[in-house]
């Protein structure tokens, strides 16, 4: 059978909503950029750079985890270490100011299976789901999946435009509109804008949330990863009502693959979230886990990381200024893993970063375009005077080099003046 007789054989089986969602559409750009030049610096995806892996530490906790309690280990459930760490996500909550205790914690699979879980728990085809635009378009690929209708609100310096948002939620009241089940945010060190959301801004959102009665979902990936400014308390620690689902994973400050993330959240909520999370537990994982933390090296590993990711967004910063200049704009990020860059006026009006990435490919550089990051599944939602750059992977040498090959790729489209 050839390909082409292969495609669409079982169509008429798959389910509306697996048909109509996007998946991960949104980075085909990217893709065939990376696969038309390997080469290039990727400063594209946000993976933590290899060095950070704690290998050494998470093998002597895994092995610590079957010399102990093997049998329990790996069965169904798991042991006493996978047991621990409940406890220790409560723990570090409480520490960000979140009032939480273990009957208020579900692990998952890492934070996009927690989004999932609650997604599942609250949305039903048709509603409507909230969200900053721009935003991570992994957990935009999850909502799709349950066909709701995602609206996309927009953000500023200081995060989400708590006003905007509010205009949109009056208007749609007031023409008898859907409002909102869920608000998807990610406050602190937004991923793409790097933005954080300011206190004042937290409790209007909040406010909102009561008003007009709906969940706010928190995705906290990034906020173990500050480098400069003052901690700003998550919504969930601010949050009187119980309205917030707080989300974490130790993908940023571990390691992605050992895929541990937790939902925070009221109890009847969790309880809920419990229900959609089935056989979705790695307890394998969350035994090494939890031997790792119970060991004392989470908060040593995250304070290393931190040193090392503030060297590189400062490389990245100082290289946008030697290399950019008055070509593009950008603001500081206080953490996280992303640099959002707008082109500026002298640059071309019908540049969009979408095309224009081809180009920087083949000058040495691989971004993450605008449009990958906006609700319309088609990309044609805005962005396209934007690119991510994300700091996280490349070497000091390679973030150099990177934005090099993006300045001269920008020069190529510079408007006559
Ligand atoms: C905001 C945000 N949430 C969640 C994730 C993914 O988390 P996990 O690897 O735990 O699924 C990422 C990864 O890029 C992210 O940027």
């Amino acid at each position: 059978m050839d390909e082409l007789e292969r495609s669409g054989r079982f169509d008429h089986l798959f389910s509306e909503s697996a048909r109509a969602t996007g998946g991960w559409s949104a980075y085909e750009t990217w893709r065939s950029a990376t696969a038309a030049n390997p080469d290039a610096v990727s400063l594209g995806v946000g993976f933590p750079f290899p060095d950070s892996f704690p290998n050494d530490e998470l093998l002597s906790a895994a092995e610590r985890a079957f010399d102990g309690d093997g049998d329990r280990t790996l069965q169904y459930g798991g042991g006493e270490d996978a047991a621990l760490l409940p406890e220790f996500v409560a723990e570090r909550a409480r520490t960000h100011g979140i009032d939480c205790d273990t009957s208020q914690v579900e692990l998952t699979d890492g934070a996009t299976r927690a989004i999932d879980a609650v997604s599942h728990a609250f949305l039903d085809p048709d509603e409507t789901l909230f969200t900053e635009a721009p935003t991570f378009p992994g957990t935009l690929a999850v909502f799709r999946n349950y066909g709701v209708e995602i609206v996309g609100c927009p953000l500023d310096r200081d995060g989400l435009d708590v006003d905007a948002l509010e205009r949109e939620l009056r208007a749609r009241r007031n023409d008898d509109r859907p409002l909102p089940t869920l608000f998807y945010t990610i406050p602190t060190f937004q991923n793409p804008t790097g933005t954080t959301l300011s206190l004042e801004r937290r409790r209007r959102l909040l406010e909102l949330a009561a008003e007009y009665d709906f969940v706010v979902l928190e995705d906290d990936a990034y906020g173990d990863l500050r480098y400069d400014g003052e901690d700003v308390p998550p919504l969930a620690a601010l949050d009187e009502e119980g309205r917030v689902v707080h989300v974490g994973t130790v993908s940023k400050t571990v390691a992605p693959g050992v895929r541990i993330g937790w939902v925070i959240a009221d109890e009847e909520i969790v309880a809920q979230v419990n229900r959609t999370n089935v056989g979705a537990s790695n307890t394998l994982a969350q035994s090494a886990v939890g031997r790792y933390f119970a060991d004392g090296y989470y908060e040593q590993n995250v304070r290393e990381l931190r040193e090392a990711y503030e060297k590189r967004r400062d490389r990245m910063l100082a290289s946008l200024d030697e290399h950019l200049g008055s070509a593009a704009r950008w603001v500081k990020p206080e953490g996280g893993f992303f640099v959002w860059v707008e082109l500026s006026e002298e640059i071309d009006v019908d540049v969009d970063t979408d095309e224009l990435l081809s180009r920087a490919a083949a000058e040495g550089v691989i971004y993450m375009p605008g449009p990958t990051f906006f609700p319309a599944a088609d990309g044609e939602g805005g962005g396209e005077r934007f690119l991510r750059l994300s700091f996280s992977h490349g070497s000091l040498e390679e973030i150099d080099r990177g934005v090099e090959a993006l300045a001269r790729t920008v020069r190529t489209v510079s408007s006559p003046s």
